[in-house]
């Protein structure tokens, strides 16, 4: 499948770039608590396969697969289903992996589908050397590493669970061998392993790729909340963000306030977003946008006049090389967006404020410019890099809309 054609590499070296800094360490610089030394075990890389299985386990205990958990874990189940991390291995990465080799590959599945017997079974799918002789065990479902970050990736080491101290009566006997209980459940430093680059990572203007849990240290919030408590609510499995509406509106106190301008005739639109909720920037990194418009609107007759338009984001160049802009808004900080204008004429008017959301706007201009590219790539990688386009296309939402009469 690989194409080593001059072209297929340009396509490559921006992906490279993209997981340059993914395998660094998190370094701290401070002495290792307990939680951070059980996430270098726990998050260890490459993450060792599960090895012999208990004796003693049920077919249904042993199994990795997030159906089997369901099994006894329905409300989990549920929720995750529901959550992006069961889409980690969309068309998305896909149509990548087949550009790429072993060690490459590898280096993407780390955050996307880090289970050794996961890595085993993409390995089968691309026809990478080093795949295991025999045919993957009984426990491991054939269609694991499709189902993305499961289950197991978070809470199954050397087939033992792994998970939260419980916070209710926990019934007896627990099966799969009971649990280990680990406050670094609860810790963000749990999420910080996949999203948040270690200082040496790729950074564009000086700037790292990813900050997320930087970001969150440095917000009002970090005190009070973690990751968990905003992503997790009352552990739910939920993992919601910017492609979610009421995510975005939790981030956002929004205010739109027209007033009469000095002298008669004129008026001044102003619009305010303060980050109250994000407990990082809003949005957190390159690839979502967010279309601020202020328009005048004609209430009866439909007639519009844009008065403003704003992106927040943070604007990057698909080459992952200059920064266009960087408009997001920090933690506790606001956006403005004032406008003078002068009286439309007779009839009801109203300035609306409008916000549209892009949650994937990065990756829609970089898997168009891929499609530069399309002569030199194989026909079912093409359709994967068609399908990953329409896909990102598809989560675009509006998220709001508010409107104000003009004042007499
Ligand atoms: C046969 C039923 C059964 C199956 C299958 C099962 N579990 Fe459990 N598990 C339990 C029970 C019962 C408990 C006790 C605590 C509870 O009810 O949550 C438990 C506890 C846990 C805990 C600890 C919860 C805490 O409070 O920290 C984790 C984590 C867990 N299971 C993960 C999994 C995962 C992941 C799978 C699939 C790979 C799985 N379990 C499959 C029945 C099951
Ligand atoms: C991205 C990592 C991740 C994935 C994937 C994940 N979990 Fe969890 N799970 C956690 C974390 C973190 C907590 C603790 C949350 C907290 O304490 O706020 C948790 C808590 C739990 C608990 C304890 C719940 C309770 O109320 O005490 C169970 C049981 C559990 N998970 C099972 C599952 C099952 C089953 C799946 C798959 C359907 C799954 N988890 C997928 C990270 C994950
Ligand atoms: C350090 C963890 C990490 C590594 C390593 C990583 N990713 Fe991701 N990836 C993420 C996170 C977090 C997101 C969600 C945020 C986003 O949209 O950027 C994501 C999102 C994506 C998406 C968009 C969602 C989708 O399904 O369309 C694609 C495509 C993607 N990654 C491809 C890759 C490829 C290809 C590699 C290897 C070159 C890679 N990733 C390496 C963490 C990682
Ligand atoms: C105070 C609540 C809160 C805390 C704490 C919080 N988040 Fe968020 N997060 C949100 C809200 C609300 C959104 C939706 C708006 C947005 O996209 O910023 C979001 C969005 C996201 C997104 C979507 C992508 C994006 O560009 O915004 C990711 C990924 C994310 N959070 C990860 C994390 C991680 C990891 C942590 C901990 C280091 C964390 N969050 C802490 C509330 C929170
Ligand atoms: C093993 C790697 C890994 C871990 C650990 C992990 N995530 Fe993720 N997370 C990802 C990847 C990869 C995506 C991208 C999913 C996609 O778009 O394909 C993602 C997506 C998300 C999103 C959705 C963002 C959006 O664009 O709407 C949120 C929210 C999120 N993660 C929160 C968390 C929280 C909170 C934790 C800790 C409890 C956590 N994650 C732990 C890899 C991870």
């Amino acid at each position: 499948m690989r194409r080593a054609s001059g072209l297929t590499r340009g396509v490559l070296t921006v992906l490279v770039l993209w997981l340059a800094g993914c395998t660094q360490e998190q370094s701290s610089g401070t002495v290792p608590d307990d939680i951070e030394r059980f996430l270098e075990r726990h998050w260890q890389q490459p993450l060792p396969a599960q090895g012999t299985l208990p004796a003693d386990y049920t077919a249904i205990e042993a199994a990795l697969g997030p159906q089997a958990c369901a099994q006894c874990h329905e409300a989990q189940w549920e929720q995750w289903r529901g959550s992006l991390h069961s889409h980690t291995m969309g068309a998305g990465i896909q149509w990548q992996l087949h550009l790429m080799d072993q060690e490459q590959g590898n280096r993407c599945l780390r955050c996307h589908a880090p289970l050794a017997e996961q890595k085993a079974l993409v390995a089968l799918q691309q026809g990478w050397p080093g795949v295991p002789k025999s045919p993957p065990p009984e426990h491991v479902p054939p269609d694991l590493a499709d189902q993305g970050l499961v289950c197991a990736a978070c809470h199954v080491r050397n087939h033992q669970r792994f998970g939260p101290p419980a916070n209710k009566p926990v019934p007896e006997p627990v099966p799969h061998g009971g649990f280990v209980a680990s406050a670094a459940f609860e810790d963000s430093r749990f999420c910080a392993t996949c999203h948040q680059f270690a200082a040496d990572g790729p950074r564009v203007n000086g700037k790292l790729q990813e900050d997320t849990y930087a970001q969150w240290q440095a917000s009002p919030q970090a005190a009070q909340q973690s990751c968990q408590s905003c992503h997790m609510p009352d552990r739910r499995h939920l993992f919601r963000g910017v492609h979610d509406r009421d995510m975005v509106l939790q981030a956002l106190q929004v205010s739109l306030d027209v007033q009469p301008g000095a002298r008669p005739g004129e008026f001044q639109a102003r619009a305010v977003m303060r980050n109250t909720g994000a407990g990082h920037h809003f949005p957190t990194y390159m690839v979502p946008k967010v279309d601020v418009v202020l328009q005048l609107v004609n209430a009866a007759g439909g007639a519009r006049r844009t008065l403003a338009h704003r992106v927040i984001g943070w604007g990057v160049d698909v080459a992952l090389s200059q920064e266009l802009f960087d408009t997001r808004i920090p933690a506790g900080g606001e956006l403005v967006v004032e406008q003078a204008f002068s009286s439309p004429g007779a009839g009801e008017w109203e300035v609306e404020l409008r916000l549209d959301v892009a949650p994937r706007e990065h990756y829609e201009r970089m898997f168009q410019d891929s499609l530069r590219h399309a002569d030199v790539l194989a026909p079912e990688v093409l359709a994967l890099l068609r399908q990953a386009l329409a896909e990102a296309k598809a989560t675009r939402y509006e998220a709001l809309r508010l409107a104000t009469r003009l004042p007499r």
